[in-house]
């Protein structure tokens, strides 16, 4: 009947199902949530229509509006419009309808194709719900019509559970990256619009809504991210219809899609990950899926030559550099920014992609050849999406520099952005990163961008990095590249399937170290995200860290280290050399396991970790003092079911105790035999610990 609801498909595995529907051919997903029904009764399992209808009230429309995938005012839609297309100048009154459903049951993968009869444009809607258990939405909108057409917008329109009624968002700025922000979520719209050009510093395309108070164990929560680079916008709607949705897509200025009869637009996807136990286990999916889509590598343990020695290369300094770092266990030695033709500081030099003769009299060879004699690979700074008005590039090419073309062009870091929507631009950057890839056995690539873009062409921005990235790995399958963008600024599921890893932050103080890899860990495996042992001394914060602390927190992540390894002492060298060791001990683990931030009621107390199965490896931080002498104990939830299991703290450094007379016994003690279900339950009890220090607990299965 006219009017009624129509249940389309129900897309289910063991942890989740989402219904997806259709009113008069409007698609919607009516629920994402916990599994309906077990696999035995699945094939028999209806859903009833009956349930997803809300009835017409007063006040309103004659009709019930339903929150579409692309959600459009001719239908009924007051809030933002999902889809917005222009002809003539013209915007088109679209009423895109459902004309076609194909499934994929083995790979649970739905296909739903939106026609708007009347203005010749289609949508098509893929629908599908990971092995990792996210459900990713992907949408393409084709000109079918024989005149050209301008997208203003298309974006995804996704019902979250009308109980959530907080939203978490990630955010910051250069050096202090992903901070968690929590905002209550009733009557209102909360928007994030990103309009840097890349991933930005200040707002992470990734939004986490939940029930009030969720916490890493508990609640429900849905997680939302749009796999882009470039801008965008995510809006958490509590308003229209008196339903809660996020709506997110690719934030586009006007001309700068423009689609000829024929030819199609395709969305960034989003990523969609649902817990019914908190946030951890949301981001746990994330995590796997994102795994998913890269091949496992071994991960080398990083020398980064950057706050070494800054813009000071000088042949015989590396190459000491570089022996100190073989000694210490390294297995890969960075050479950071200051290598090529007038590089001396950060005024001059980017886009001359040549090696710098006056400070490598013989070019790169030497350096590689005692990096390599030491077992070591070597890895290359790049930022090829820009340029210095200082340099040869420019002055032969100024036309090339998209800023350049502003009437009161603006410097970032001294440097203007190259326009990447051109052939030659990239044709040009394409031959001089393979030159010397081709040329010099370089193993990886740290690829920077140090500013922001302004004044739009975000999109074909970010398509022709993702272009010329995609160029350059095609063509140099092994080597493998870093995402870096002064720090975190380009940190995204878009990026994540072309690189293998994250600089997370230009800060590696500890402290703040936590605080930014917790935010990136909510959507980004740790193991992508670089993490280094920094100088006692942290450059940008000046506060003072010990060893333990500082190799604790970088563990976890991809590790390397970013110190001047020939100002060390001996016991500073042994105890970065163990802690390196420890590492590689532990790295198959570390990057295969899940990880895992665990909840306390003491906000001084941090703990994170992984663990498989009764195996696991977890950091406790007192992050500043806390209230009372003996916090509540440590409960591991995570290993309830997992029988008797080996507890023992590991030496990494001396855990900085504090005021004790006597430790916890399960520490004094060195090795307990525990079981999962009193870890769970009971806990550790909470030894006494100073600020800004940690110490790690291993936990291993009694193997019978
Ligand atoms: C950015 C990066 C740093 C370093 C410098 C070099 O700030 O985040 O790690 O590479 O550029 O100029």
């Amino acid at each position: 009947m006219s009017g009624d609801i129509q249940v389309i498909d129900h897309i289910w595995n063991e942890h989740t199902s989402v219904v997806v529907a259709a009113r008069d051919g409007i698609l919607f997903i009516p629920y994402i949530g916990p599994s309906l029904c077990d696999e035995e009764e699945f094939e028999d399992f209806r859903i009833d229509a009956a349930l997803l209808s809300r009835g017409i009230v007063g006040g309103g429309l004659d009709l019930e509006v339903t929150p579409a995938v692309l959600p459009l005012p001719s239908q009924g839609w007051t809030g933002t419009p999902g889809l917005e297309i222009m002809r003539e100048g013209k915007l088109l009154p679209l009423d895109l309808r459902l004309k076609e459903t194909s499934w994929e049951r083995e790979i649970d993968e739905t296909c739903c194709t939106l026609h708007d009869a009347a203005h010749n444009i289609s949508v098509e809607v893929l629908l599908s719900l990971k092995e990792s258990n996210v459900f990713t939405i992907d949408i393409s909108v084709q000109n079918k019509s024989d005149s050209s057409i301008v997208i203003n917008a298309a974006h995804i329109n996704i019902p979250v559970g009308d109980q959530a009624v907080e939203v978490l968002t990630l955010g910051g700025r250069h050096a202090m990256e992903a901070v968690q922000q929590r905002t209550p979520w009733e009557r209102a719209r909360i928007s994030i619009e990103n309009r840097t050009g890349r991933t930005s510093h200040e707002q992470l395309g990734v939004v986490f809504t939940g029930t009030s108070g969720f916490s890493e164990q508990q609640g429900e929560v849905w997680g939302i991210h749009l796999a882009w680079s470039g801008n965008f916008r995510m809006m958490c709607d509590g308003v229209t219809e008196t339903r809660k949705t996020v709506q997110l897509g690719e934030l586009l200025q006007p001309n700068e899609v423009v689609l000829q009869s024929g030819e199609t637009y395709v969305a960034p996807r989003a990523i969609i990950s649902y817990s019914s136990n908190g946030l951890s286990a949301c981001s746990q999916n994330f995590h796997e899926y994102i795994r998913s889509t890269q091949p496992y590598i071994q991960r080398p343990v990083i020398l980064n030559t950057w706050e070494a020695v800054y813009f000071n290369h000088d042949l015989a300094t590396l190459t000491s550099l570089a022996t100190a770092a073989a000694e210490v266990g390294i297995e890969r030695f960075v050479l950071d920014d200051g290598w090529f033709t007038g590089r001396r500081n950060d005024t001059a030099g980017l886009g001359d992609w040549d090696v710098d003769v006056s400070v490598w009299p013989d070019g790169l060879g030497p350096i590689i050849s005692h990096v390599r004699s030491l077992e070591m690979d070597f890895g290359l700074w790049f930022e090829p999406e820009m340029v210095n008005p200082n340099s040869d590039l420019y002055r032969k090419n100024p036309e090339w520099a998209l800023d350049g073309t502003l009437t009161h062009p603006i410097l970032g870091r001294n440097q203007l952005v190259l326009d990447l929507s051109r052939s030659d631009v990239r044709d040009y950057l394409f031959q001089k990163i393979d030159a010397l890839l081709s040329s010099y056995e370089i193993a990886y690539v740290k690829w920077d961008h140090n500013r922001p873009l302004i004044g739009g062409a975000s999109h074909q921005q970010t398509m022709g990095f993702y272009a010329l990235l995609d160029r350059l790995t095609a063509q140099h399958p092994n080597v493998q590249f870093e995402s870096c963008a002064s720090g975190g600024g380009r940190i995204d599921a878009g990026v994540a399937q072309r690189v293998n890893r994250f600089w997370a932050s230009d800060s590696i103080d500890a402290l703040d170290r936590l605080e930014i890899q917790k935010g990136l860990s909510t959507f980004m495996p740790m193991e992508m995200l670089g993490s280094h042992i920094g100088s006692p001394t942290c450059h940008t914060t000046g506060r003072k860290h010990a060893l333990s602390f500082r190799a604790t927190t970088a563990l976890f992540g991809w590790l390397g280290v970013e110190w001047n390894l020939l100002t060390l002492s001996d016991k500073e060298k042994g105890g970065l050399r163990s802690a390196i060791e420890f590492y590689k001990s532990q790295r198959d683990f570390l990057h295969s396991a899940q990880f895992v931030r665990v909840d306390h009621p003491d906000s001084s107390i941090d703990i994170r970790g992984v663990y498989s199965g009764g195996q696991g490896l977890f950091a406790v931080t007192r992050l500043h003092s806390g209230p009372s002498n003996h916090s509540a104990p440590l409960r591991f939830p995570m290993f309830k079911d997992a029988g008797e299991l080996f507890v023992h703290v590991v030496p990494l450094g001396t855990p900085r105790w504090a005021l004790h007379r006597k430790l916890p016994q399960w520490i004094s003690n060195q090795s307990e035999i525990m079981s999962g279900s009193m870890l769970a339950n009971i806990g550790l009890p909470m030894p006494s610990l100073m600020p800004e220090s940690s110490f790690l607990i291993q936990f291993d299965d009694v193997v019978h």
